[in-house]
């Protein structure tokens, strides 16, 4: 375990050099405002995964030329949501920095974000392939449409398990399967392959925001480098809570339900809560269901050639679900 752990950081020491050198350059041409923006928040400590499923993917397919802009371009995306997701979620911390609205205005980063999304289509152009943009915008916008089904849901919250499904396949999983199918666009015109990569990041995806909404109840802010219980105290019913509810009484998870959706749960209820999940080990219990997803992500790769980058995938399946941060 420790030595295939290793294999794969070795393989992230070895390209992410490369797609900080790009980012660092692109943003450097960026102007005013927008270039501080941009590169406060994309020159973070990220951990790069959207960016190293293209350059696998792509690689695994048999593409041999510069896949960075490509990878590049996913990181971009990726930044672009989180810079307009602090905006949507009031949050004031990302990547251990001071969120890009706190320290530039709202404005700034809104408009920061929307040239990001620009810069990142514009990189993907010059493959000069049609697909890789259809998949980046159908990227952006099941983001987007992610992001208002969780949005609208804050003022009528439910405990429905299908609707936390669309809501995170949406604003997170989406995303990475369009990493990886974009990596596999620019390698092959063969559909089939692609559409196997885009299983493979469809149910990666999903496990990694399972997982992120299990750290989110037990990992402290200075390991995720967000704001700690973020997701109870933006009224967001993930999957933790989604199990205390079932465990709890009727009246109880209805007075409950009622405080999150008025905001009238204070400091105190909110550390109740916190302990009970943490009491009922339900961020392991999600972790469990993450796992399935896991394995089928893993299973998804035997469509793939045997190439080292296949490998790589598979632990970085294994790193998602395992991951502290
Ligand atoms: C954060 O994504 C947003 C989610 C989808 C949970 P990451 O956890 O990949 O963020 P960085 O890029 O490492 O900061
Ligand atoms: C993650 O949203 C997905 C996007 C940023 C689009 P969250 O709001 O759940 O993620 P964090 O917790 O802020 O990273
Ligand atoms: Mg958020
Ligand atoms: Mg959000």
């Amino acid at each position: 375990m420790r030595q295939n752990m290793n294999q794969l950081l070795a393989y992230f020491d070895s390209e992410l050099p490369g797609v900080n050198a790009f980012l660092e350059a692109e943003t450097d041409k960026l102007s005013g405002l927008v270039r501080d923006v941009a590169r406060h928040v994309l020159l973070g400590p990220g951990k790069r995964i959207r960016p190293i499923m293209t350059i696998c993917t792509a690689r695994v397919l048999g593409f041999s030329g510069d896949v960075m802009p490509l990878a590049c371009a996913l990181e971009m995306l990726h930044s672009a949501t989180l810079i307009h997701d602090d905006i949507l979620d009031d949050a004031d911390l990302r990547r251990g920095r001071t969120a890009a609205h706190v320290a530039f205005g709202t404005t700034q980063s809104v408009l920061a974000g929307d040239v990001l999304l620009a810069l990142a289509n514009r990189l993907g152009a010059s493959y000069d392939i049609p697909r890789v943009n259809l998949l980046l915008a159908d990227g952006i916008m099941a983001t987007a449409e992610g992001e208002i089904l969780e949005m609208g849901s804050l003022e009528h919250p439910v405990v429905d398990r299908d609707l936390y499904m669309q809501i995170i396949i949406g604003k997170t999983a989406r995303l990475i399967e369009t990493a990886c199918r974009c990596g596999a666009a620019v390698a092959t015109r063969d559909r089939q392959a692609e559409d196997v990569a885009g299983k493979y990041g469809l149910n990666l995806g999903i496990a990694f925001q399972l997982v992120d909404d299990a750290l989110d109840y037990v990992s402290p802010s200075d390991t995720m480098g967000k704001p700690e219980g973020g997701d109870l105290r933006e009224g967001k019913i993930t999957l933790p809570l989604i199990h205390l509810f079932e465990d709890l009484g009727e009246s109880e998870a209805r007075t409950l339900l009622t405080s999150i959706r008025d905001h009238t749960l204070d400091e105190d209820g909110q550390q109740r809560v916190l302990a009970m999940v943490r009491e009922g080990d339900y961020a392991n219990r999600t972790r469990e269901t993450a796992a399935r997803y896991i394995a089928d992500a893993k299973a998804a790769l035997a469509g793939l050639p045997d190439r080292p980058e296949r490998a790589v995938l598979s632990l970085a399946a294994d790193f998602v679900l395992s991951r502290k941060k």
